[in-house]
């Protein structure tokens, strides 16, 4: 990894009055959640219309919830690494302001940050699609219906054809206009519309990512490298 890039990121988290991190599935892969959209991702092998889309929900439901009971089974056993944690570190110490995540796995939370926007929603918590009650994951992996109408639990996740948390998205979007320095780790921004919120930042852009071929040209400073190596490196810079 050029050592150069990386005392360029540093020296611009210490300059800066207001960072945004923007973080997507390539943050959770070295804590042994597959991505999207890598050889192994997700989509490789199945079609998200066909398990994380409302009409799957509406048409498909039990497909649908085998497909989110496999993905909460797969958080089992895992945790945020030291790049989760190195995050909530600059939290504390006022380096970051907050996290924009697309990922619903809730590690940055786990591992101690506090001002976390979740774009995506999470696949920790469930709710009635029917009458909005809150339900137990319990309830949910144990493929029950809503205590209360019967109706279809679903995770609190975004699907596709469904609009974004309006007040997560709204405060990404307001800090992001306002940082000076956005950080964009381990997303391919092939989804809008959170691959839009990069160009909101006029100030200065990092990108962090296994494979920076496809989606860099707009970035100031594009260091390839995994989330945990690139980030744990620069914390050591910032000492
Ligand atoms: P993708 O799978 O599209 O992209 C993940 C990116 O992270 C890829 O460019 C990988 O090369 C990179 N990557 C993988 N491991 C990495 C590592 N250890 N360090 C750094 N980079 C790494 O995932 P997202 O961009 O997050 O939405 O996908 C966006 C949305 O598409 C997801 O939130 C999900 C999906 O459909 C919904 O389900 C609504």
């Amino acid at each position: 990894m050029d050592s150069s890039k990386l005392s360029l990121l540093a020296s611009w988290m210490k300059q800066s009055k207001y960072t945004v991190v923007l973080t997507g599935a390539g943050m959770s892969t070295e804590s042994g959640i597959p991505d999207f959209r890598s050889p192994g991702g997700w989509w490789r092998n199945i079609d998200p219309a066909t398990v994380a889309s409302r009409y799957a929900l509406e048409n498909r439901y039990e497909l649908f919830r085998d497909f989110y009971i496999m993905r909460i089974n797969t958080l089992e056993g895992c945790k945020p690494h030291e790049g989760h944690k190195v995050l909530a570190e600059w939290e504390k110490r006022g380096l970051v302001h907050c996290i924009a995540t697309q990922n619903v796995d809730r590690f940055h939370q786990e591992a101690g940050s506090r001002n976390v926007y979740e774009l995506h929603g999470n696949i920790r918590t469930v709710r009635c699609e029917d009458c909005s009650n809150a339900a137990e994951l319990k309830e949910f992996l144990e493929k029950k219906p809503c205590a209360k109408c019967k109706g279809k639990l679903r995770p609190n996740v975004v699907l596709f054809g469904e609009s974004l948390p309006y007040e997560a998205l709204d405060n990404a979007t307001h800090s992001i206009s306002k940082a000076d320095l956005a950080v964009v780790v381990g997303t391919s921004l092939q989804v809008y519309p959170v691959n839009q919120l990069p160009e909101l930042c006029k100030g200065k852009k990092a990108y962090i990512n296994l494979d920076t071929g496809r989606s860099s040209s707009q970035f100031d400073l594009v260091i390839e490298g995994s989330a945990r190596d690139v980030l744990t490196k620069a914390e050591m810079l910032l000492d």
